[in-house]
C-alpha cells in the first residue's frame, strides 16, 4: 500500500506549470506576495517554460511574486551548470519579474560565503515580508524540489546527515557529473514550507519515487525528511514513467 499523495499527469510541464501558475496568483490575491523556491536540474525546465508561455504568464502577477532557490551549484550565474542560469533563461528573463525579487544563491562566492549570504537574505526577506513566520526564515509558500535517481532533493543526498538545525548548509556530493560543491535548503526550513510540490519525469526515476514511498528512513531516502508541519503533506506530480513502479504496486491510498 502506498501512502503518500501523488498525481499522474499526462503533460506533467503543461499541467504542473498551470497548477503551480494558479497557486500563486491565488496567494498573492489572499496575501499581497508570494515566495517560490525554484528547483534545479533539467525537469522542471520545461515547466518554467509553460509558466512563461502564452497560455499563463498573463494569469500570474510576477511583479508580487519573490523567487529563491532550493539548491545552488558552487558555480558562477553565467556557468552552464547554475541553477539560476536555467531558470534565468527558461523563466526569469521572459517574464517581468522585478530584479530586487530574484534572491539567488550566489554560487560565485565560496561554500561559507555563499551560505552566509543566503542565509542573511532569507533572515532579511522574512523580516520584511513574512513576520509571522516562526524562525528567522520565511515561511515559503511554495517549495518545488525534484529528486535524483539515486533518491537525493535539492542537494539532500542519502547518507547525509539527517539533522541539522541550519538552514542553509554546504555540501559535497558527486551526481552524474554535475558540479559537487552545493549549497542546499535543508529540512528545517524546508518543513515550515506552506506547500511542498515534487516535480518528477521519466522511468529512469521509477525505481528512485517507488523506493521513496514504500521506506520511511530519512537516511537513505532524503525526500523523507520533507514532512511540512502544519500544512498539507507534500504533493508529488509525477509523468507515467516516473509512476511505473507506484501504479504497478496497486493503487495509492
Ligand atoms: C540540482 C537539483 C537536484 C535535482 C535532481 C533531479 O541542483 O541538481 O536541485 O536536486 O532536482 O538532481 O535532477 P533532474 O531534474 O535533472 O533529473
Amino acid at each position: 500500500m502506498v501512502e503518500r499523495d501523488y498525481v499522474v499527469l499526462e503533460d506533467i510541464a503543461l499541467q504542473g506549470g498551470g497548477l503551480i501558475a494558479r497557486s500563486l496568483g491565488e496567494i498573492v490575491r489572499s496575501r499581497g506576495v508570494a515566495s517560490f523556491v525554484l528547483t534545479g536540474g533539467g525537469t522542471p525546465l520545461a515547466l518554467y517554460r509553460a509558466m512563461s508561455g502564452p497560455r499563463y504568464a498573463s494569469e500570474v502577477p510576477w511583479q508580487r511574486i519573490h523567487f529563491f532557490w532550493g539548491d545552488e551549484r558552487l558555480v558562477p550565474p553565467d556557468d552552464s551548470g547554475s541553477n539560476y542560469r536555467a531558470a534565468w533563461e527558461s523563466l526569469l528573463s521572459v517574464v517581468p519579474v522585478p530584479p530586487e525579487n530574484i534572491h539567488r544563491i550566489k554560487g560565485e562566492l565560496t561554500a561559507a560565503a555563499a551560505v552566509a549570504d543566503y542565509t542573511e537574505q532569507l533572515r532579511v526577506w522574512a523580516a520584511a515580508h513574512d513576520p509571522g513566520a516562526p524562525n528567522s526564515w520565511p515561511r515559503f509558500d511554495i517549495v518545488l524540489l525534484g529528486l535524483g535517481e539515486d533518491g537525493h532533493t535539492a542537494s539532500l543526498f542519502p547518507g547525509s546527515p539527517v539533522e541539522t538545525a541550519a538552514p542553509v548548509i554546504a555540501v559535497t556530493a558527486d551526481y552524474q557529473g554535475r558540479p559537487a560543491g552545493r549549497v542546499t535548503l535543508t529540512p528545517p526550513i524546508l518543513n515550515d514550507a506552506r506547500q511542498v510540490i515534487f516535480l518528477v519525469a521519466g522511468a529512469t526515476k521509477a525505481e528512485a519515487v517507488y523506493n521513496t514511498f514504500v521506506n520511511d528512513d530519512p537516511v537513505r531516502f532524503p525526500a523523507r525528511r520533507i514532512r511540512v508541519s502544519d500544512a498539507p503533506e507534500p504533493l508529488w506530480l509525477l509523468d507515467e514513467g516516473a509512476a511505473e513502479r507506484l501504479e504497478s504496486a496497486g493503487p495509492a491510498r
